[in-house]
């Protein structure tokens, strides 16, 4: 076979790429341990700056730019007046709040022309990390190592108040302890956290959600997903509850936004607060989660959507109402789906227990290693086996069970019903179910919510074990011969938990509510949960903690040359890596880049989750780009192979010198396995570009004071060697 020069090319690139992009981008590092592990890594990839330069408690570094935006998401300061960025999805909640249907400004998006005009937000904070302390002696400090697991916990948390509160006195900080690797190690992160958030600005749902729920985790993408907030202190410029005299926050530090754009091989990095992934878990948890939990969690979801969908599509105001809470449910349905195919493709069990048959050898191979692992794995699986049988109830328990709105208020109502009334405690559970409440009845469809209950009862009828199933699932069964419709009906049109009004007096009577229809039929689900489903959690999970806390410090003792991360558990993170696209697999190359015509493409083929707003057509057709274009073209999103999760949604990406080139939002679908096997040949997150924020604040909005007091430079990167390779090989796929 004759191999032509583009076909040579494309070999070459696949070898040099997949070589390159083999290298270890997995991880996701705890800042203040850059200058130990990965200093000169960083580096090597093109990094320019120290790791001093990214986390100092001595001097303003990158650091001071990041929060953890309402706890759920990320934001960075962009500006010295306490201008904040971050996603669109993340902006949601507070641009949905102020909106209504004469000003609805989800659809048509919001800028404050002035700082009279910026919208409080009483729920929302923001986080700072003034500094992160190892504080694993003396969380652990003289505990015997003959307690047991739950002992130890019970030790552990009994003195974390105590370090806290030594750490904080006097300040205005708070401080937060967690485990990490399972416990080997403790680390403290002292906080700064403002209560007083202002919505600056966010674009049309058709440019912040665009490709909607069609382009959830999917390249190439073409999302334009930022809101901003502004921070605001007391004139000291210390946190201060919501006050027409606060003054704008002025940050220790702020990100520059390079609009040098970004190449193949440009060294970047996200900082932010990734929430949760496994990636030290064996064979015996990844196998059930790719064969039980996670098809089990897609089929229940399956049935939710539909049941939604149908409702959505025959009605203009349930489609409303259902929009955000569809887009939801849909959002970890489509994400499992990704991560059970590429756990498949990538071989995830089999690699997990080669990685075990190598631990079990260098067991071994020495008898003290022996004595003390011998029989880890094997105790693993054992635990494992206990688990198993209780793991489906408890997912069906939160997916089915709590699926219908019915249940979830029964919930509350039934926190309710267990007080005294007139009480203190009656008098906080009541509040926290109205306002659970009235933020449910905003977005409720009798109809909807009845099909939903019916369905998920029957799905858990068929699917869980009777000696799971409470008493009353099965009498409802007997009595009305297997049509739970008949029972749903029966319940819905007795119980006082389906409209606002309702819900709320009956929450004046608690030994009335506790005879509710629909809270005996959830405390009936949650009693048998509490007894034959919860212990048995609570048992092996505490043993898998002092096991897997064993494996993870054998692993480390095994390979001790190799950098070990901790998983992502909600604290600060920095992951490094390169611009770059990726072969995802078999047939299919993605580029680094998409751009605004790509918007246009997608529009023509009247999908509604394509929908572009005229003004963007507008300038589109008259390439009105003004100085954020790209050799005339507009940038519009990017891949690169930074490590990231749910929760580094509004991470910045950052490029060599420490300015913001991207606001990451999403990962590829191959990628979503990420969460439990990284693969560095495959997994790619992707951000915003910040040429298109610029374009569209400056261009779409017309908020070029926003741009002023944004600090804009331009710089390019001289690729090396390696990224010179990635680069070029790129240009001949063109
Ligand atoms: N998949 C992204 C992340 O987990 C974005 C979700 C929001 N967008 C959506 N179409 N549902 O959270
Ligand atoms: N979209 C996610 C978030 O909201 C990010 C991810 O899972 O990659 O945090």
């Amino acid at each position: 076979m004759k191999i032509n020069g583009k076909q040579f090319s494309l070999i070459l690139f696949l070898c040099l790429s997949l070589g390159f992009r083999a290298k270890a981008e997995e991880g996701m590092w705890l800042p203040q341990l850059i200058g130990a592990l990965n200093e000169g890594d960083m580096q090597r990839l093109g990094m320019r700056m120290s790791a001093q330069d990214i986390y100092n408690i001595n001097r303003s570094s990158l650091k001071d730019a990041i929060v953890s935006f309402g706890g759920f998401c990320t934001g960075e300061m962009i500006s010295g007046e306490g201008l904040l960025l971050t996603n669109h999805h993340c902006g949601y909640g507070a641009v949905q709040s102020h909106s209504s249907v004469e000003n609805d400004l989800l659809t048509n998006g919001f800028w404050a022309m002035s700082r009279e005009e910026e919208l409080p937000n009483p729920d929302l904070f923001v986080t700072f990390i003034v500094r992160i302390e190892d504080v694993t002696d003396r969380v652990l400090g003289g505990l015997s190592p003959n307690l047991s697991e739950s002992l130890l916990q019970d030790s552990v948390s009994a003195r974390i108040p105590g370090i806290v509160k030594a750490s904080t006195k006097g300040t205005h900080y708070g401080a937060q302890i967690k485990p990490f690797f399972y416990g080997n190690k403790y680390f403290m992160f002292v906080t700064e956290t403002f209560r007083d958030v202002r919505l600056v600005g966010a674009p049309p749902s058709s440019i912040g959600k665009f490709g909607g729920d069609t382009d959830n985790w999917v390249w190439p993408r073409h999302t334009g997903d930022f809101s901003m907030f502004r921070i605001y202190a007391g004139p000291d410029g210390k946190p201060a509850k919501y006050s027409k005299d606060n003054v704008p926050l002025q940050p220790r530090h702020f990100l520059p936004i390079n609009i040098g754009g970004v190449n193949p091989g440009d060294f970047s990095l996200v900082f932010g607060f990734p929430g949760r992934t496994q990636e030290y878990l064996t064979s015996y948890a990844v196998d059930p989660l790719v064969n039980k939990i996670n098809p089990a969690r897609i089929a229940i979801r399956d049935e939710k959507l539909a049941i939604m969908r149908a409702d959505m599509d025959a009605s203009d105001k349930v489609r409303i109402q259902y929009a955000s809470k569809y887009a939801r449910v849909a959002n970890y349905w489509k994400k499992w789906i990704g991560e059970n195919r590429g756990l498949k493709i990538t071989e995830a069990i089999e690699k997990k227990r080669r990685g075990e048959e190598k631990f079990t050898k260098w067991v071994e191979a020495d008898a003290e290693r022996k004595r003390k692992y011998g029989n880890l794995l094997s105790k693993i699986e054992g635990v494992y086996d206990l688990q198993n049988p209780v793991r489906l109830p408890s997912e069906y328990m939160r997916e089915a069970v709590y699926g219908s709105e019915l249940m979830t208020l029964a919930y509350r109502a039934s926190r309710v019903a267990k007080e005294k009334h007139g009480t203190k405690s009656y008098e906080k559970a009541v509040a926290s179910a109205k306002s659970y409440a009235k933020r449910v009845f905003k977005n409720y469809n009798l109809p909807t919510d009845k099909k939903l209950f019916a369905r998920l009862m029957e799905i858990y009828a068929r699917d869980i074990p009777a000696d799971i199933q409470p008493e009353l699932l099965k009498q409802a069964q007997a009595k009305y011969k297997g049509d739970l419709t008949a029972w749903m009906k029966k319940i819905y049109k007795k119980t006082a938990l389906t409209d606002l009004a309702s819900f709320e007096k009956a929450l004046e009577k608690p030994s009335k509510l506790a005879k509710d229809p629909a809270v005996v039929v959830h405390n009936a689900f949650r009693e048998k949960y509490e007894s034959s489903v919860l212990p048995v959690l609570r048992k092996t999970g505490n043993e898998l903690d002092l096991l897997m806390r064993t494996y993870v410090s054998a692993l480390m003792e095994m390979s001790p040359d190799r950098k070990f991360y901790p998983d992502a558990n909600s604290t600060m993170r920095v992951s490094y890596g390169i611009i770059d696209g990726a072969e995802p697999e078999d047939g299919v190359l993605y580029t680094h880049q998409t751009y605004l015509e790509g918007i246009v493409r997608k529009n023509e083929t009247g999908n509604p989750d394509f929908e572009m707003p005229a003004k963007l057509r507008e300038l589109y057709e008259k390439k009105d780009y003004g100085r954020w274009a790209h050799k005339g073209k507009m940038p519009v999103c990017f891949l690169a192979s930074n490590h990231t999760t749910g929760g580094n949604s509004g991470s910045p990406i950052i490029d060599a010198s420490g300015n913001l080139i991207g606001l990451n939002f999403d990962r590829t679908w191959q990628s979503t396995m990420s969460d439990v096997n990284y693969d560095a040949r495959i997994c790619r997150n992707i951000g915003m570009d910040a040429r298109y924020l610029l374009f569209i604040i400056d261009k779409y909005a017309g908020a070029t004071h926003l741009i002023n007091e944004m600090k804009i430079v331009s710089v390019t990167y001289e690729p090396s060697a390696e990224t010179e390779k990635v680069a070029q090989e790129e240009a001949t796929l063109d």
